[in-house]
């Protein structure tokens, strides 16, 4: 006969190894506008001495729980979920332009997007269910469909060094143009001035679909941010 724990890890076995991929509810997918990230006090460096153009950029596509009591107490996403699957740029050597341009990395420290990249795609994208290229080209096409720097200057939101701007006005251009509120995040300039940081828009398990936020993070905004010019 058997020991118990035999039949034990032959029935959770399999439920472990199938919950990794899946076991999530929405996406937060995460734009940052280069502006606030470059006047904060680190300061950044511009890709092979590029500036980019002035629209936000992908920062990452995180798979997240709705309630956090599914995971642990302080961590409300799952990450690095595959550490035999680390990212091989050859299979998403297509997006590579696409990358650059819309995920690219402003930090002094860490100068080559791949780096980014393989960071993103270890910690979070091996949680999303998705293979590397579908993960990568999920977090492009919803930059493209739903562009927040156009959302925003089309409700007269734009880029400038002496206006502010209510938070709820930008949360609402967003909401109004998505379906679905998202959550602001700011951070300060060196005045000290909160400005607009990153910007969290709920999206299905499909990778595709905007849905109701589930979960909104602590903005620390206050009511009246900065947009800086880039
Ligand atoms: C992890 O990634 C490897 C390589 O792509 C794959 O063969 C394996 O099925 C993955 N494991 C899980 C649990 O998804
Ligand atoms: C990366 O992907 C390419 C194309 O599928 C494959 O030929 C190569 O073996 C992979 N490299 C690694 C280190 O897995
Ligand atoms: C990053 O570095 C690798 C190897 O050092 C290089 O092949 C690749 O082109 C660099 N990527 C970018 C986006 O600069
Ligand atoms: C988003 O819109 C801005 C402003 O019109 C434009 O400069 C930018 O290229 C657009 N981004 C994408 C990814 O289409």
């Amino acid at each position: 006969m058997k020991p118990l724990y035999w039949y034990l890890a032959g029935l959770l076995l399999p439920l472990a190894l199938a919950g990794a991929a899946t076991d999530f509810d929405f996406f937060f997918h995460v734009q940052q506008w280069p502006g606030s990230y470059c006047d904060a006090r680190g300061g950044c460096c511009f890709p092979r001495n590029q500036k980019p153009a002035a629209d936000f950029a992908i920062h990452g596509l995180w798979p997240y729980y709705a309630d956090c009591r599914r995971s642990r107490p302080t961590q409300c996403w799952p990450d690095y979920c595959n550490a035999t699957d680390p990212l091989n740029t050859s299979l998403i050597s297509d997006l590579e332009d696409d990358l650059l341009r819309n995920w690219g990395t402003l930090s002094c420290r860490d100068r080559n997007a791949t780096d980014l990249w393989g960071h993103e795609w270890g910690r979070h994208g091996t949680c999303s269910g998705m293979d590397q290229h579908a993960y990568f080209r999920a977090a492009l096409d919803f930059k493209a469909k739903f562009n927040l720097t156009r959302i925003l200057l089309d409700a007269g939101i734009e880029p400038s060094n002496r206006k502010t701007y209510d938070v709820s006005s930008i949360r609402d251009a967003v909401t109004e143009a998505t379906g679905s509120a998202p959550s602001v995040e700011c951070n300060r300039n060196e005045r000290d001035e909160a400005q607009l940081y990153q910007v969290y828009q709920c999206v299905g398990r499909d990778g595709k679909t905007p849905v109701h936020c589930p979960r909104h993070l602590e903005s620390r905004c206050g009511e009246k941010v900065r947009f800086p010019a880039f």
